[in-house]
């Protein structure tokens, strides 16, 4: 295995073990031990769960930790565009920054959001790719523009823990926030769900479709996996749901343009998971977010405080799907490292993401 970019990029017998593993270690399975090795978290973004989930994986595999966190004056200011003049704020270009951390560790793992400017520039997550070019070493993604591969794969893993049936029916459901979140979370739970068999339905207002590449990409895993993807703006998607998955995300129409986005959104505060819209779903059925999660705004306190909520424990997950994951990634390393010449890491591909035979 050679980085975790995108979970959809993982053949789904691979995510099995990946997941079975992690389901071992939730039961106490004793942890691969990878002495003398690093890996780097380099933090662009916020984060929680990530972190301290990263941190405790890292200390369980007696792995080495170097963490930054970029931007609020920690680390200089990276620049990751091609061909850049940098006459602005950022002193040091992911050319650089990358090589340099990738002599430091053995695994990088980056969280950079997007910028919200430009949808065409966030849609090629140019740091996160800039750290996988140029670094050297396999680059997790703690979340990108695009996608959330770290959360899918212990999404799934609370998905097998539940014992919800491979073909179960799990709306996303998107719900009304007082900003334009990004898409990598609702990208990589409806990918995850059709790859893994689900009748996944997008519940969302007009004007807050997935990209069409995040759906066409979906539909050809449900295609192969026997699952299905629909969209619909009718609460009736809800019947019979196994899984109720919320989420907020911005729209795409009005991308880059705040107050634009704002006014789409203006109407739509009923958008809020309460227990008459769960009541719709399976009695058994499961509420899942990805957290951090705004109360009484995404999902009403009966939700996250009722019988359904599966929150806290899909929390817990990132934990053992991250070490399962860090054992995949540590494991296919090289016993003895050769350090590559710069020519070599420019050229290194940006798609490595094979898991070995
Ligand atoms: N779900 C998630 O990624 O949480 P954090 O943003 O707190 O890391």
């Amino acid at each position: 295995m050679n980085g975790f970019y995108h979970l959809g990029e993982l053949a789904t017998r691979d995510i099995d073990r990946l997941v079975s593993r992690a389901l071992s270690l939730r039961e106490r399975a004793k942890p691969i031990r990878f002495e003398g090795r690093a890996l780097g978290l380099l933090f662009f973004s916020p984060s929680l769960r990530t972190q301290a989930s990263f941190q405790r994986a890292a200390g369980l595999l007696g792995i080495d930790l170097v963490q930054l966190q970029a931007g609020g004056g920690g680390v200089w200011g990276i620049e990751c565009g091609d061909g850049a003049v940098m006459d602005g704020a950022n002193a040091e270009h992911v050319r650089e920054a990358a090589a340099v951390l990738g002599r430091f560790t053995d695994v990088l793992a980056v969280r950079a959001f997007p910028r919200g400017v430009s949808r065409a520039e966030d849609a090629g997550d140019p740091m996160l790719n800039g750290f996988r070019r140029f670094s050297g070493v396999p680059v997790i993604n703690m979340e990108s523009s695009k996608w959330h591969p770290c959360q899918a794969l212990a999404d799934w893993t609370t998905l097998d823990m539940l014992r919800v049936p491979r073909d179960g029916k799990l709306v996303l459901s998107w719900a009304w926030h007082p900003k334009a979140l990004p898409q990598a979370v609702p990208n990589s739970t409806l990918t995850m769900a059709a790859q893994r068999g689900m009748r996944v339905v997008v519940h969302r207002p007009r004007g807050f479709e997935l990209a069409r590449d995040v759906m066409d990409e979906a539909r050809a895993l449900a295609d192969n996996s026997g699952g299905s993807v629909a969209e619909s703006d009718d609460l009736a998607s809800f019947d019979g749901a196994h899984v109720v998955y919320a989420k907020s995300w911005g729209s795409l129409e009005h991308y880059g343009d705040a107050s634009a986005e704002a006014a789409a959104r203006a109407d739509l505060r009923h958008w809020c998971v309460t227990n008459a819209w769960m009541a719709r779903a399976r009695p058994d059925a499961h509420f899942m977010h990805c957290l951090p999660v705004r109360r009484n705004v995404v999902v009403a306190d009966e939700v996250l405080d009722g019988p359904h909520s599966r929150v806290i424990d899909q929390a817990e997950n990132r934990l053992h799907a991250q070490t399962a994951l860090l054992e995949a990634l540590f494991s296919c390393l090289p016993l003895e490292r050769s350090r590559p010449s710069t020519r070599a890491i420019q050229d290194a591909p940006t798609s490595a993401m094979e898991m070995q035979p």
